[in-house]
């Protein structure tokens, strides 16, 4: 008799004991009786360890999928794992295309497509038939993680059991997904007073992890306790500092982590009266150095949710489409809180404070690594505000620049406002830059929050960084170059020259040899428009011809793919209000052979 909460979600007759059966019919061994779509799943929030579900999901309509898949989220644990065996589509496709006659169980009719229409509809128990491409898809918006295809009877999770109810392997696909850990609003830590937990890297990526949170009170003893899941808790102590808002913050450095392995922590404070606990978040490690799979996000121009003056109208859709693609980290480019416009902030840290609160779903399970903006710096935000609530790596000019490796990726941030850089700053590029290169570094990636090329009406480019910066980028083969600031989407074709007349190397929309030219990309806003005409920062010129693509009626974020075999894909999405789904506007591919 098993005493962990698993649900078994079916329309079939068998019905297992030790599972918690949910059907929409009565029948025996059934425990709750529900119709998903109306009344849900009769289950408390959180309350189940795992799901399997059979030959379920396909008899639904197509557009009753998503609101199925989020009841079944909803009822699990976070880092609960769903399973889901669904017959598969391209597996009937492939038989029919063969003329594997054989692969059809259905004998109904003597022509081969009657065989195939009639399975692949059961009989007409099947409403929607799906492959494996559209469940991942489904299951991302559903809010769910890991998404992985796994074998018959094999699971990627921590519960052996899951399997058993596995069945039709020769003609289904099985697919795992987790519920995500991060906590979805703060008033879930508030027992604890804990809020605003975010992570980044201050120091080697593969084996540790800074976490900062912040309290009402000062709570010595306080710290964090982590996990590899399923393992033992381990402790380290955390230290508390004066908030420059309200209460404090308080921050521990994890070390001695695996790489490339998923870990759980959780804020905690020690106190004899009345010791607590936050709910745990799931983040993963960096990969060992060299070549490695992973996605990373960039993100600036946020702005915060709910705004008066209806600016921030992309800010809720922006995180929670990141909080689904699940990336390893997050590059912030700048301008975060934008408090001298929100009028529900008269005190610049509060509205520095709710930032932080709600980017908790997003960089409280992804590592942020942020580099400053303008409204970081001179509008009502101090430096001084923002600098104690980010960590990052030592670098250059108080951690406004630095650096950092994940994999065979070296991302550089440059903090460059208004026009302004130094000589000893430019030392400081080029041989950071140059540092990554004699390393070995496959990928240079630059960002900052200012662009190298802006049209935009809003904050047009200025031309001073541009000779400034643009030759040590190119004498180092710089890859990518990302920034935001102007509130629109401008990427070029790889350039060379760029700092006296570019030159275009390579006129593919999407595919480059890497080290042919730098290509620059400023993919702005990611949720909060421009104040000028309440409006994203429109082209004020035609498109110039070493713009590969630019668009100015959306929000956008990018996604950056690295593949080990020497890829890296580029794709930015736009997001048009809080309303619509994510579209793809721009993909494109940089290749380079290992060096
Ligand atoms: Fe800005
Ligand atoms: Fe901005």
């Amino acid at each position: 008799m098993t005493t962990v909460r698993r649900l078994n979600w079916t329309f079939d007759r068998n019905k297992p004991r030790d599972w918690i059966n949910a059907d929409r019919e009565e029948g025996p061994g059934t425990d709750i009786v529900s119709d998903i779509i109306v009344d849900g799943l009769l289950l408390e929030t959180g309350s189940i360890e795992y799901i399997s579900s059979h030959h379920t999901l396909e008899q639904f309509k197509i557009h009753e999928l998503r609101s199925a898949l989020r009841e079944l989220q909803r009822v699990l644990k976070p880092g609960g794992m769903l399973r889901l065996g669904v017959a598969d589509l391209d597996k009937a496709i492939d038989a029919y295309m063969n003329g594997q006659s054989n692969y059809f169980w259905t004998w109904n009719w003597k022509s081969l497509a009657g065989r195939f229409i009639t399975q692949v509809l059961n009989h007409n128990v099947v409403r929607t038939p799906l492959t494996y491409e559209f469940v991942d898809e489904l299951l991302q918006a559903a809010g769910f993680s890991n998404i992985c295809r796994v074998a018959y009877r094999q699971t990627t999770g921590h519960h052996p059991e899951i399997v058993a109810l596995d069945k039709r392997p020769d003609d289904s696909f099985f697919v795992e997904a987790t519920k995500p850990f991060a906590i979805q609003t703060a008033e879930k830590t508030q027992p604890r007073g804990a809020n605003q937990v975010h992570v980044s890297w201050t120091m080697d990526p593969r084996t540790t992890l800074t976490v900062t949170w912040h309290t009402g009170g000062e709570e010595s003893g306080s710290g964090v306790e982590y996990r590899q899941p399923g393992g033992e808790w381990s402790r380290i102590t955390a230290t508390a500092t004066k908030s420059p808002g309200n209460g404090f913050l308080h921050r521990a450095t994890l070390s001695n982590l695996a790489p490339d392995t998923d870990y759980e922590y959780r804020v905690v404070r020690e106190d004899a009266v009345m010791p607590a606990v936050s709910d745990a978040f799931l983040i993963r490690t960096a990969p060992p150095a060299g070549p490695a799979d992973f996605t990373f996000a960039l993100i600036c121009d946020t702005g915060i949710k709910g705004r008066r003056d209806g600016n921030s109208t992309g800010t809720e859709r922006v995180i929670d489409e990141l909080v689904a693609s699940r990336p390893l980290f997050v590059l912030g480019a700048g301008d975060y809180a934008y408090t001298n416009h929100d009028s529900r902030f008269k005190d610049v840290n509060d509205g520095i404070d709710a930032w932080f609160e709600q980017m908790q779903p997003l960089i409280g399970a992804v590592p942020f690594m942020a580099q400053y903006g303008n409204h970081e710096i001179f509008l009502n935000e101090r430096f001084r505000d923002w600098a104690p609530r980010f960590a990052h790596p030592p670098g250059f000019d108080e951690q406004r620049n630095y650096s950092f490796e994940v994999g065979d990726v070296h991302c550089t941030a440059l903090f460059v406002p208004d026009d302004v850089l130094t000589a000893e700053q430019l030392l400081w590029i080029d041989s950071d830059l140059a540092n990554a290169r004699r390393l070995g570094m496959r990928w240079l990636i630059v960002f900052q929050h200012e662009p190298i090329y802006g049209h935009g009406h809003s904050h047009p480019a200025k031309p001073r960084i541009r000779r400034l910066l643009a030759p040590i980028f190119e004498r180092h083969r710089v890859d990518l170059h990302l920034s935001g600031h102007d509130q629109n989407y401008e990427r070029t074709f790889p350039l060379t020259n760029v700092g006296e007349d570019p030159v275009v190397m390579s006129a593919s929309r999407d595919y480059y040899e890497a080290g042919t030219g730098v290509i620059y990309a400023k993919v702005s806003p990611a949720g909060k428009m421009s104040e000028f005409r309440n409006d994203f920062s429109r082209f004020t010129t035609e498109q110039q011809p070493f713009i590969a693509t630019r668009d100015d009626t959306a929000h956008h974020y990018a996604l950056i793919t690295v593949r080990s075999v020497g890829e890296l894909r580029v794709e930015v999405f736009a997001v048009v209000n809080d309303y619509t789904p994510a579209a793809l506007l721009d993909s494109f591919l940089i290749v380079r052979a290992a060096s």
